[in-house]
């Protein structure tokens, strides 16, 4: 309530200098009764939440008289200020910031908020999404891979209600928004892609949900191995080659080549049992160069090391137990 007149101050002080305000206390104005919550009015303190000036019984704080015998007359009372310089009387201003909801924008606070009480904290109109909801078409919202903090309702998780200098409400910029609850471990590493090192998080999931698993925005698959199709690798060639495991021979698709054997498509490329992108490459950071991971995936829950070191033209893996393996852009390596 910083910005208000009132600042630090408790609620007694509070009323009584409304009361004072106003000219008179409560039971000294003609006609008003104090004791308008115990003596008539108890359903409007009757919800859990109470707002603070109506649990102590002060009315008239919003509710000014104007003159007139009160319950006998009509238009006895005016409210204090309109829409929302009426809440402005004791509140600080929640339409500062760069973006602003519409509906606070609007000064509709009574859209979210009751002025009265409530049986949820804050005095809101509804329960978590469902006061999202009234405005907000919940099918937006329903994907077959939901993610936990929207199926929970959690979207103030993510979003402020009122106001935010970050675009779409959003509590954090980037990747900063998904480190409030993931670790920020997954994007630290000798390698890190990219979109990931400039929060791009959300070029890849899609933050309420998806269709595809991991609520990645596009086709990947789930298994290490699977029969090879371009398309299993939508996600990843909405930004890189398409033809990168394609084609056999090339001296220009991809830097993972011995002389101009694609080393992608052996590995890729098969009718059977065709490597994912994923056994080698960690879509976020590594420890090694090009995003290699530490350990590829064997067999059942054993993983297999995997130590890879780049040159200037090519690089060299030594997988497990086996041999060293290399390759060369310049000078092919014989048997890679
Ligand atoms: C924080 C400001 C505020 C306080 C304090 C407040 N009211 Fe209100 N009250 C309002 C507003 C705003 C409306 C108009 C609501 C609307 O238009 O939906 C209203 C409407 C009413 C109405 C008519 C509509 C209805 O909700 O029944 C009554 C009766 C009423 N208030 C009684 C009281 C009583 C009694 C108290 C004290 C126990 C009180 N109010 C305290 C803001 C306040
Ligand atoms: C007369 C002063 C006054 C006016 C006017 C007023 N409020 Fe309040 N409001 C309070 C006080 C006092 C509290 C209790 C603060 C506390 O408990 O920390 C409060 C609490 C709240 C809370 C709950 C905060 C919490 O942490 O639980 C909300 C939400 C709120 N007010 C919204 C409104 C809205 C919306 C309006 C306009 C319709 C409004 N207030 C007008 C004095 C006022
Ligand atoms: C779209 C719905 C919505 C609208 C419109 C809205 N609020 Fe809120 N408000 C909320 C929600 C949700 C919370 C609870 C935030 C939380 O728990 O973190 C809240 C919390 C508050 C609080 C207590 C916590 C705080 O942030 O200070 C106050 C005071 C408040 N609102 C005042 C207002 C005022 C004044 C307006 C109009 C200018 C308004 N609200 C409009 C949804 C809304
Ligand atoms: C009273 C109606 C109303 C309620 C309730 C409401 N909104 Fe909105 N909201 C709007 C309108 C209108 C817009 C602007 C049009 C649009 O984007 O749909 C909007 C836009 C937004 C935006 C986009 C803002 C931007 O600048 O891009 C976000 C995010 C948002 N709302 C989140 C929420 C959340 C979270 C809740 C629940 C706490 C909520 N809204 C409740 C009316 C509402
Ligand atoms: C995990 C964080 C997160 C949660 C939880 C979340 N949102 Fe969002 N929301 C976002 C992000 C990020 C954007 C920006 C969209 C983008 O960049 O693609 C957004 C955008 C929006 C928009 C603007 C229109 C659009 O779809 O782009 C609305 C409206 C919205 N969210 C409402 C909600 C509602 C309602 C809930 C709860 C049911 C919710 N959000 C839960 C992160 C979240
Ligand atoms: C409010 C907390 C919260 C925020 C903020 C949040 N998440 Fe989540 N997210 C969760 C929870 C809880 C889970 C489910 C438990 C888990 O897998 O860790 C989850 C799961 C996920 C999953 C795995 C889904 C699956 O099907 O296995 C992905 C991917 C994800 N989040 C991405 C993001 C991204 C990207 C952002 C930022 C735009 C983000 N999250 C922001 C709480 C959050
Ligand atoms: C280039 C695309 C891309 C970007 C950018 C991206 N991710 Fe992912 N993310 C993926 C893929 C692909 C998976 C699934 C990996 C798998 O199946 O093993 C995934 C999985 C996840 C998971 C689930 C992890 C698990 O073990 O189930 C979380 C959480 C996650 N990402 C969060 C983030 C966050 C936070 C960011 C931003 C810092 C981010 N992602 C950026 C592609 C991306
Ligand atoms: C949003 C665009 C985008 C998507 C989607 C994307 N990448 Fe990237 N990726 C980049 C950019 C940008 C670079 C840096 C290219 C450069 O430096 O020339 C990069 C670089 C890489 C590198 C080289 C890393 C290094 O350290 O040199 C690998 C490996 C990689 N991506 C794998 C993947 C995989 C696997 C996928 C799918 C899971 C994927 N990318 C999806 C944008 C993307
Ligand atoms: C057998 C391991 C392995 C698999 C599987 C693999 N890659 Fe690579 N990838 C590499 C290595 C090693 C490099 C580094 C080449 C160099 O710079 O010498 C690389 C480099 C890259 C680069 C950097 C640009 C380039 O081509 O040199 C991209 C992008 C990339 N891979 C994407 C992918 C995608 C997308 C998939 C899945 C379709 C995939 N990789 C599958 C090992 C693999």
């Amino acid at each position: 309530m910083n910005r208000s007149p009132f600042r630090g101050m408790c609620l007694g002080t509070l009323i009584t200098l409304l009361l004072l305000s106003a000219g008179a206390s409560a039971s000294k104005i003609p006609g008003i009764p104090d004791g308008c919550s115990t003596r008539c009015h108890q359903s409007k303190v009757r919800e859990q939440f109470v707002h603070g000036p109506v649990k102590a019984d002060d009315c008239i704080a919003c509710h000014q008289p104007v003159g007139g015998e009160h319950p006998k007359d009509r238009g006895v009372f005016r409210l204090a200020g309109e829409r929302e310089k009426l809440c402005y009387l004791c509140h600080e201003g929640k339409g500062v910031k760069r973006v602003v909801h519409p509906p606070v924008a609007e000064g509709d606070c009574l859209a979210c908020h009751d002025p009265h009480q409530s049986p949820y904290a804050k005095q809101l109109k509804a329960l978590g999404s469902e006061l999202c909801f009234k405005c907000h078409d919940p099918a937006a919202f329903r994907h077959k891979h939901g993610h936990a903090p929207v199926a929970s309702g959690n979207c103030l998780g993510c979003h402020d209600p009122h106001q935010s200098d970050n675009r779409s409400l959003l509590k954090a910029d980037g990747a900063g928004l998904c480190f409030r609850c993931h670790d920020k471990k997954l994007a630290a590493g000798a390698s890190i892609h990219k979109p990931v090192a400039e929060g791009k998080c959300v070029r890849c999931h899609a933050p309420h949900g998806s269709d595809w698993p991991k609520l990645l925005r596009s086709t990947f698959p789930e298994p290490y191995y699977l029969p090879y199709a371009r398309d299993n690798f939508a996600l990843c060639f909405d930004c890189h080659n398409k033809n990168l495991a394609q084609d056999r021979r090339t001296d220009t698709l991809t830097g993972f080549r011995n002389g101009d054997f694609n080393l992608h498509y052996r590995h890729v490329n098969k009718s059977d049992r065709g490597r994912s992108c994923k056994t080698c490459h960690d879509p976020h950071a590594a420890s090694q160069p090009r995003l290699i991971k530490e350990q590829i995936p064997g067999f059942g829950d054993w993983e297999i090391p995997i130590r890879y070191t780049k040159t200037e033209t090519g690089g060299t893996c030594v997988v497990g137990c086996h041999k060293p393996k290399s390759y060369d852009r310049v000078r092919p390596v014989t048997n890679p």
